[in-house]
């Protein structure tokens, strides 16, 4: 084992890549490619490359940008999906293809996101949600049979959207345990605690066997909501107990409403509930990084342990408050479900998409949806998204004139290749399964990259630079 650092041992990865424990990681992303191979080669799926050298694909990351040599004042962007080749590619008549390729998104990074990372990429055409989801779990059933021996149930369990936010406060909700919240709105409001009266959602759940927690054991929960990356005001508690109840608000609910709060999340004695408000979805997302903090703490979130399913039902649009505007949940060419194109126009945030997600033990590792491939709903889709006709042609014209020649009804969906190797591997951090990757601040620390070029590079491609340090 190393103690080495992460800097040090990415500068020596050649060294780094001796020890065992990541020669076992690379030997197991290989088994998994040649596994993903086998399964998808004997459903009939392709395998054809896309180029890297492309124009913008939306996936809501910025662009990595090329200059080109040729193209004066020009840029290729590196795609963040080949979303829409194997779009085209279904047009084209390939009516199933798949890829193991590499993805490119300049975003910020965390210990599940890398500047380049691959994906499984796969499309089929004259399908259904249901005949993508039904290929891809037959896919993932015979990866954790081949390649974890382990037999999973079948069918995965579906979670719609909306009960995943509602009840575990993210999209990729991890069951590996339970915990799930309740909403507590309607009891907590009314009674003269202020900071409930003011908020809009409450909600809370059922700490598992920690009516034990000491007085110091809350605070430390309390600061670890207050964290900035967390951002809630305070934390409420209920201590339930053979006894009786003991909380926090003992001032402003009586034993029978704090029971209540209780009962609402299914605490039993011995149970520790925890309480947050303000905003649905802001409440919501806090309690669940404090679900998932408690769970750290009980033990619960055993490597392990696999808990997969689907979440379905997705909206559509997400509205950006910032930017005074809605953005496509998953990406501009998903479809909406037929019974919701009505609401496309008058109330944009109630259309949900045919788009689902693979989630395992907290990670979303795979997510895709059925295509739009009609020009004229494309079109308004567009329009739903702010572009104006002229920016969508000049954006996406390839695609919306490629489907005047025929496309067959199409979807597909890509799953996170280094997120999987880590599920499978047990370790939090996809680094250990890419032989070179890059740190946080996207640096290839043994190669020293990105680094200054040649002044004479510079004016091949027509580029001066503008920063004083940098020139
Ligand atoms: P999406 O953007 O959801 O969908 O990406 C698919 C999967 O790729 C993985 N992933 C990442 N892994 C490591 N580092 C990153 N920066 C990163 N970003 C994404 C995740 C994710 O679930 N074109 C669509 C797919 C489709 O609709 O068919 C797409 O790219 O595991």
């Amino acid at each position: 084992n190393s103690d080495g650092g992460d800097d040090l041992r990415m500068k020596y990865r050649y060294l780094d890549l001796r020890r065992p424990p990541l020669q076992r990681n690379m030997i197991l992303r290989h088994r998994m490619a040649q596994e993903i191979r086998r399964f998808l080669d004997s459903e009939g799926f392709l395998e054809i490359e896309t180029p890297y050298l492309v124009g913008s694909t939306p996936e809501g990351a910025r662009d990595f940008i090329v200059p080109s040599r040729m193209n004066p004042n020009q840029f290729y962007a590196l795609p963040q999906s080949p979303q829409t080749l194997k779009q085209l590619l279904m047009v084209a008549g390939y009516d199933r293809y798949f890829q193991i390729v590499r993805c490119f998104r300049d975003e910020d990074l965390r210990a599940d996101r890398q500047p380049e990372f691959t994906q499984i990429d796969c499309e089929m055409a004259f399908v259904e949600q249901e005949d993508v989801i039904a290929v891809f779990e037959r896919w993932a059933k015979h990866m954790f049979r081949h390649v974890m021996g382990i037999e999973l149930d079948e069918p995965l369990r579906r979670m719609p959207w909306i009960e995943a936010m509602e009840k575990y406060g993210s999209d990729k909700p991890d069951l590996r345990f339970g915990m799930e919240f309740a909403d507590l709105t309607d009891l907590a409001h009314g009674h003269g605690f202020p900071v409930f009266d003011d908020a809009e959602y409450v909600t809370g759940f059922a700490a598992t066997g920690c009516a034990v927690y000491t007085r110091k054991q809350i605070d430390a929960l309390t600061e670890f909501v207050k964290r900035p990356q967390v951002g809630a005001k305070g934390l409420v508690w209920i201590r339930v107990e053979e006894g009786g109840v003991k909380s926090s608000v003992d001032k402003f609910y009586t034993p029978d409403q704090v029971r209540a709060l209780a009962e609402r999340c299914g605490a039993k004695a011995g149970d520790m509930v925890f309480i947050l408000c303000g905003k649905k979805f802001r409440a919501l997302a806090q309690l669940c990084a404090l679900r998932l903090e408690v769970a750290q703490q009980l033990g619960l979130r055993d490597p392990k342990k696999f808990a997969p399913l689907w979440v379905v039902d997705f909206p559509m649009f997400e509205w950006d408050d910032e930017t005074q505007r809605f953005y496509a949940m998953h990406h501009p060419f998903t479809s909406p479900k037929p019974e919701d194109v009505q609401y496309l126009e008058s109330d944009p945030g109630r259309v949900r998409a045919n788009a689902y997600d693979f989630v395992c033990n907290g990670t979303e590792i795979g997510g895709g949806s059925i295509r739009i491939h009609d020009a004229k709903l494309q079109a308004t889709i567009f329009k739903c998204l702010g572009f104006t006709p002229e920016k969508a042609q000049e954006q996406f014209g390839f695609l919306m004139n490629a489907f005047k020649f025929g496309a067959p009804p199409h979807g597909g969906l890509a799953f996170g290749f280094d997120r999987l190797c880590s599920l499978f591997g047990g370790t939090e951090s996809i680094r250990d399964y890419i032989a070179f990757p890059k740190n946080n601040a996207g640096r290839d620390v043994m190669l020293d990259a990105p680094g200054y070029v040649d002044p004479a590079q510079l004016d091949e491609l027509c580029l001066a630079l503008t920063t004083p340090e940098q020139k």
